[in-house]
C-alpha cells in the first residue's frame, strides 16, 4: 500500500477497530473451538474485541496460521491481517546453542548465519516476528535469564546484537524467509537487584547510557524494526510507563520509528508496581510512553476508549500507534499476501535440512569453553583398544539440551551424547552409565513447557550409582556429563546457589574417589560456581545448552576432531558471594593487588576478588604465545588511528583458532573509568608453529564515554592498550590522546 492508502485506511477505521490493532493475544483465542469460552472470559473480552485483534503470539504452524488468518480476515472490518509473533530465541526446529553460548563464539558471522536459519524456519511456519535478540547486559549469574543474553561485555553484546538483527531481517522484513527482530527488554532488565527476576533496577544515568543502552542501540543501528519494554522499574518508573526512556530516548533521540510492544502483561503490572491506580490510568501512562502493543492484557482494549472519551488521552496519540502498526504490516507485505512465507510443505518436511544440522554442530563446538585440561587429558583417543573410557552422568541420555526457550523443536530430533557415541567407530572401549537422573530424587520442575516430575525410585538410583562407580573403577578415564536441568535457568529461574545440583556433585565425589582421571562436561545456562569441580577434576568442558546437535558436537570436541572454540562471554565466579562479578569494573580508592595481605583494601577476607575464570578465557588443544606488541605511533589525534600490532604464535602441536582480544584502559578521566574495556577482537587460525601478526586500529571514537558533565566525548590524556587471549591480557603499550 502507498502511504496515502494507509492514511485513508486509518481515517476510515472506527475507534474500536483502531484500539484492536493495539491488542496482542495468544493463538488459542483463534483456534476455532468455542471462542466465547476460557481465555476470552478470563480476560473479559468480547467477540467483537477479538475480531479486531492486531496480532497473535506463540502460535506456529503454516496450516494453522493460514487458517486463523483466513477466518479472522472474514470478520475484521477492513480485512486487515494480523501479525504472528513468537519467541524464537536460539533456533526454531533446528536448535542452536543458547545465546550466552553463542556469545562465547566471538563470531558475529556465525551468529548471523544461525539467526538467518531461524528466520527461514520461522517464516515458513508462518511467523513474522521473533522476540529476539535479548540484548540485556548481564553480570549477575544468579539471574536465570543470563542464558538469553550474549554476556557481560558492552562491545561484544553490541556486535552480536547487530549480527542477530541482520540474520533475522536480511535486506528487509518483507523479503522471503525474513522476519522482524524485536529487541528486548528495554531497558535494563538484565540488572535486577540481587539477581532476582522482575526485581527493581537501580543504575546511574551514566551506567545506563554507557553500559546498558549501547546493546539496544547497536540493534537499532542494524535497523531492528521492533522493540519490547521490560518488566522492571528503572529509576523507579516501570518501563512500560517510562516516557523518558521510551519516547525521549528511543524515539526522539535515537529516531526509532518501528513498533514498541509491552512485555507479557507489563502494562497491567504498572498497577502492581503501584504507579497506576487502575487499568485506565495504566493505559494512559503506557500510551503516553509510546507503547504501541499491549501483550496479553485487556488494559488497552477495554480502557483506552473511556480514557479518550474522558479526554485523558488524545485520539491522535492512539492514531500514532495504530499507524505504526499498519506501516509495519505494510512493510511485511501482509496487505498483499497475509500469509507471507507460510509453507505447509516446508513445515512438514520429514528431516531437519542437513545444512542446518551441520551449522548447529559447528556452532555448538564453537561455543564450548575448555576451562581446564590438566595433563592434556583431552582430547581422548578413539584408537587404543587397550583403553576404556567410562561415560557417566545423567546428561549421557538427556534430550532436554536446548535451553528453556526452545518451544517448537522436536525433542526426539536432538542427538544425545549416548547416541553420538554409539554412532562412532572406535577401537577404544567404553561404557555408558547415567549414575543418577538429571533432576534428582523426588524433585519436580516447572517452566514454559509444563510440569515435569522425577519418577525414578531410590532403588533405581542406588543401582544406577553402583553401576557408574563400578564402570569408573575399571576405566582409564571417566567422562562425567553433568549440569543444571534446563528449567533451572531462563525466565523466573533465579537462584542463590549456583552450583551443579547437589545430588550430581555427590556422584562426582564418589567417582573421583575411585578414579582421579575425571573429565567433566558441564551443561548450564549460567556461569556456575565450579570451585570443587575445578579442584578435583582433570578437565572441564563447559557446553551450556548446545541444541539439536549436542551429542555430535560434544563427541567432536572430546575426541579432538574439532577444538573447543569458545571463550567466556561471562565470568565464572569463584563463589556466589562475588556476584555480580565482571572484568570491566571501576577502580576503587583502595585498589587491591591480588595476593597482598593488606587488609584495608577493597577485597574479601575469604575469597579472591577475581572470578575463577575470567571473561574472554578459554583453552584450546594447542597453546598460543603473544609477542612483540607495538604501536605505529604513540599519539592519537581525532580522525586518525593508531595501529597496534602483535605477533600470535601457535606454540602447540595442533592447528587452532584463537580469539585475539584488544582491551583499552583510560588512566585518568573526569570520572572514574573501567580498569579495561574490550574494544576489538579477531579470530585467527594458526597451524602448529605458525606466527601471524594481528593488527587493530585504535580510534578516538573508541575512547569516548560520558564525562563529568554527561557529554559523550573523549578526553586527552594517557591510555594503555592490552592484547591477549582473555581479559587478563598482559602485553601492553602506552599511548596518548592529544586534542
Ligand atoms: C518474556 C519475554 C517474551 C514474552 C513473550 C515474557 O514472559 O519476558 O521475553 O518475549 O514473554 O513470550
Amino acid at each position: 500500500m502507498t502511504e496515502q492508502q494507509l492514511k485513508e485506511l486509518l481515517a476510515d477505521m472506527s475507534l474500536e477497530e483502531k484500539i484492536g490493532q493495539l491488542l496482542q493475544l495468544t493463538g488459542n483465542f483463534f483456534d476455532g473451538d468455542g471462542l466465547a469460552t476460557g481465555p476470552m472470559q478470563d480476560m473479559n473480552l468480547t467477540q467483537e474485541t477479538v475480531n479486531n485483534t492486531g496480532s497473535v503470539l506463540t502460535t506456529v504452524g503454516a496450516a494453522k496460521i493460514r487458517k486463523i488468518q483466513t477466518e479472522y480476515m472474514k470478520h475484521q472490518p477492513h480485512g486487515i491481517p494480523m501479525i504472528f509473533m513468537a519467541d524464537i530465541i536460539n533456533g526454531f526446529r533446528t536448535v542452536f546453542p543458547i545465546p550466552l553460548a553463542q556469545g562465547c563464539s566471538f563470531d558475529p558471522e556465525e551468529v548471523e548465519e544461525m539467526a538467518a536459519v531461524a528466520a527461514k524456519e520461522s517464516a515458513r511456519t508462518g511467523l513474522h516476528v521473533t522476540f529476539s535478540p535479548m540484548v540485556d547486559l548481564v553480570r549477575d549469574a544468579r539471574w536465570g535469564r543470563v542464558m538469553e543474553s550474549t554476556g557481560e561485555d558492552v562491545y561484544l553484546n553490541g556486535r552480536l546484537a547487530e549480527a542477530m538483527v541482520k540474520g533475522y531481517q536480511g535486506e528487509g522484513i518483507g523479503k522471503k524467509d525474513k522476519i522482524s527482530a524485536c529487541v528486548k527488554h528495554f531497558a535494563g532488565y538484565g540488572a535486577p537487584i540481587a539477581g532476582r527476576d522482575y526485581n527493581t533496577v537501580e543504575v546511574s544515568e551514566r551506567t545506563l547510557r554507557e553500559e546498558i543502552l549501547p546493546g539496544y542501540k547497536a540493534a537499532l543501528d542494524a535497523d531492528a524494526r521492533m522493540f519490547m519494554t521490560s518488566f522492571n522499574t528503572l529509576g523507579r518508573i516501570p518501563s512500560s510507563a517510562n516516557k523518558e526512556l521510551c519516547r525521549d530516548i528511543l524515539r526522539k533521540e535515537w529516531g526509532f520509528d518501528g513498533i514498541l510492544i509491552s512485555d507479557w502483561a507489563a502494562i497491567k503490572e504498572i498497577i502492581f508496581h503501584g504507579v497506576a491506580e487502575d487499568d485506565e490510568a495504566a493505559a494512559v501512562l503506557a500510551l503516553e510512553a509510546g507503547v504501541d502493543i499491549d501483550m496479553m492484557t485487556n488494559v488497552y482494549c477495554n480502557h483506552l476508549k473511556s480514557a479518550i472519551e474522558k479526554g485523558k488521552i488524545s485520539v491522535e496519540l492512539l492514531d500514532e500507534s495504530v499507524y505504526r502498526i499498519l506501516q509495519f504490516k505494510n512493510e511485511l507485505g501482509l496487505f498483499e499476501n497475509p500469509f507471507k512465507d507460510a509453507d505447509e510443505d516446508y513445515d512438514e518436511q520429514a528431516e531437519i535440512p542437513a545444512e542446518h544440522r551441520a551449522l548447529a554442530r559447528k556452532a555448538a563446538a564453537d561455543s564450548f569453553v575448555l576451562l581446564k585440561n590438566e595433563d592434556e587429558i583431552l582430547p581422548l583417543t578413539k584408537d587404543d583398544s587397550s583403553k576404556t573410557i567410562a561415560f557417566v552422568g545423567p546428561y549421557m541420555e538427556e534430550k532436554k539440551v536446548c535451553g528453556s526457550w526452545s518451544l517448537f523443536y522436536k525433542e526426539e530430533e536432538c542427538v544425545t551424547l549416548s547416541k553420538a557415541l554409539q554412532e562412532m567407530s572406535m577401537q577404544t572401549k567404553y561404557t555408558i552409565s547415567r549414575g543418577c537422573n538429571t533432576l534428582g530424587y523426588g524433585k519436580s520442575s516447572d517452566g514454559f513447557t509444563g510440569h515435569i516430575e522425577s519418577n525414578v525410585t531410590l532403588e533405581e538410583l542406588a543401582q544406577m550409582e553402583q553401576e557408574a562407580i563400578a564402570n569408573a573403577k575399571k576405566a582409564d578415564v571417566v567422562v562425567m556429563a553433568l549440569g543444571e536441568y534446563f528449567n533451572e535457568t531462563g525466565e523466573a529461574g533465579s537462584k542463590t546457589e549456583i552450583t551443579i545440583p547437589e545430588h550430581q556433585l555427590e556422584l562426582f565425589r564418589k567417582i573421583v574417589d575411585v578414579n582421579p582421571n575425571v573429565v567433566v562436561v558441564n551443561f548450564s545456562g549460567r556461569p556456575l560456581d565450579l570451585r570443587e569441580v575445578d579442584r578435583k577434576a582433570k578437565a572441564i568442558l563447559q557446553v551450556w545448552f548446545p541444541g539439536t546437535e549436542a551429542g555430535h558436537a560434544i563427541m567432536d570436541v572430546l575426541f579432538g576432531d574439532v577444538a573447543p572454540g569458545g571463550r567466556l562471554s561471562m565470568s565464572f565466579p569463584y563463589n556466589v558471594g562475588q556476584v555480580p562479578v565482571f572484568y570491566s569494573e571501576l577502580h576503587t580508592g583502595r585498589r587491591y593487588v591480588e595476593g597482598s595481605d593488606n587488609r584495608f583494601c577493597s577485597r574479601y577476607l575469604d575469597a579472591p576478588n577475581k572470578p575463577l575464570f575470567v571473561f574472554g578465557y578459554g583453552l584450546d588443544y594447542t597453546t598460543y604465545a603473544y609477542e612483540n606488541i607495538s604501536l605505529n605511533q604513540n599519539t592519537l589525534k581525532a580522525g586518525e588511528g593508531i595501529t597496534v600490532s602483535v605477533d600470535v604464535i601457535n606454540t602447540g602441536k595442533r592447528k587452532g583458532t584463537e580469539v585475539v582480544q584488544m582491551y583499552i584502559q583510560d588512566l585518568v578521566g573526569s570520572v572514574a573509568r573501567p580498569v579495561r574495556e574490550l574494544k576489538g577482537f579477531q579470530k585467527i587460525t594458526l597451524e602448529p608453529g605458525e606466527r601471524k601478526t594481528v593488527q587493530f586500529v585504535i580510534t578516538e571514537e573508541m575512547l569516548r564515554f560520558y564525562d563529568v558533565s554527561m557529554q559523550y566525548t573523549s578526553e586527552a590524556g594517557a591510555f594503555k592498550v592490552f592484547v591477549g587471549g582473555s581479559s587478563d591480557a598482559q602485553l601492553e603499550q602506552d599511548f596518548v590522546l592529544s586534542k
